[in-house]
């Protein structure tokens, strides 16, 4: 990109961002570092539970999403059974009461590769050392694949479970799981999100159901590593939404332009000093309201992954039915 297109672009994305005001993310304190975040209540006290990428899946607690945020260990202290690189460093948790129990998704990868696997643990309760690691649910991929098999999310359509995941390359799929949540039910997956655009950079996404849609939620752009290279304006993480009257396909932007045609429009972006939001997720919380949260570093604290922060916001809805911060 020439400097001359990438200061317009500057100057189009700041302006954008006057037009556009966002408001801050909620307050935290305690252990609020944050990296692919999940979130969820447990059902028994209404306890909060956060999880993180990197070793071994952190597991914090709290009584309020403010915090304060108590380190408690790990759900996969020493790694997962899946035998592909990256084992000891599992990523991006998706967790879900599944009938009595906590699942909790996962995805072993290294960064920059498309050997992938997701794996599932369960739990009765989400304690460090009640968590039991069952390997893959049959959602692989390797070189040369259409998508990366990493960034699983967990959908429950009435009694039918489906799992989206990727991805890079070949962006957003979905494959149909077992009534048990478990196991793919075959190798047959489809496309429902895909940006032709440069390296297609769209992963972790996170659907929600809310008004009769299916919101589908992704980070588009580069997710790590800002104190070392910072991206062009622009081409570091936000938060892109389309949604449709189903959850396995036609999901369209605010423009109503297809999901898999490049469609998406923003729901969070670089913003004052909030800077790369991605790696979301959408509940529901105890005071029924619908939260999303997210990590993403603030500037006047530091670019590196380690700096990460927890973000989340309660969400307000335009008249037209879309999800706004
Ligand atoms: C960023 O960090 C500064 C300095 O600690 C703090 O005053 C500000 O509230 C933070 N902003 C966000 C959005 O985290
Ligand atoms: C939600 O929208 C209402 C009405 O536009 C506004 O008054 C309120 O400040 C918004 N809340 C947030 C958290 O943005």
């Amino acid at each position: 990109m020439s400097q001359l297109l990438r200061l317009f672009l500057a100057i189009a994305l700041g302006l954008a961002s006057l037009v556009h005001s966002y408001s801050d993310p909620g307050s935290c304190t305690g252990a609020c570092w944050a990296h692919d975040p999940s979130i969820i209540q447990r059902a028994s006290d209404g306890k909060y539970f956060k999880f993180n990428t990197g070793t071994g899946i952190e597991i914090a607690t709290a009584d309020s999403l403010a915090g304060p945020w108590t380190l408690q260990g790990y759900v996969l202290a020493s790694g997962s059974s899946i035998d592909n690189p990256g084992k000891n460093d599992p990523w991006a948790p998706d967790v879900h009461l599944v009938g009595e129990e906590y699942y909790l998704y996962y995805a072993v990868s290294e960064f920059g590769s498309q050997v992938s696997a997701i794996g599932l643990a369960t739990s009765p309760t989400m304690q460090p050392g009640t968590w039991t690691d069952q390997g893959g649910v049959g959602v692989v991929s390797k070189k040369g694949q259409a998508y990366n098999a990493i960034d699983p999310n967990l959908v429950a359509v009435g009694s039918d479970y489906y799992l989206n995941f990727g991805s890079f390359w070949g962006d957003i799929y979905q494959v149909k799981l077992n009534s048990a949540a478990t196991k793919a039910t075959s190798a047959a997956t489809h496309n429902i999100e895909y940006d032709s655009a440069g390296t297609r950079p769209c992963e972790g996404s996170y659907m929600f159901f809310y008004n009769n849609y299916y919101y589908l939620l992704w980070s588009h752009g580069i997710c790590c590593g800002y104190d070392k290279t910072l991206p062009a304006p622009g081409d570091e993480y936000r938060i892109m939404m389309c949604r449709s009257k189903t959850a396995t396909g036609g999901f369209l932007d605010q423009n109503g332009v297809a999901c898999t045609a490049s469609g998406g429009s923003i729901l969070l972006e670089s913003h004052g000093s909030v800077y790369g939001p991605g790696g979301q997720g959408v509940f529901t919380d105890s005071s029924k309201e619908l939260v999303l949260y997210y990590h993403y570093a603030n500037k006047s604290i530091g670019l590196g992954d380690g700096d990460y922060r927890f973000g989340w916001n309660v969400l307000n809805w335009s008249t037209d039915g879309w999800p706004q911060v």
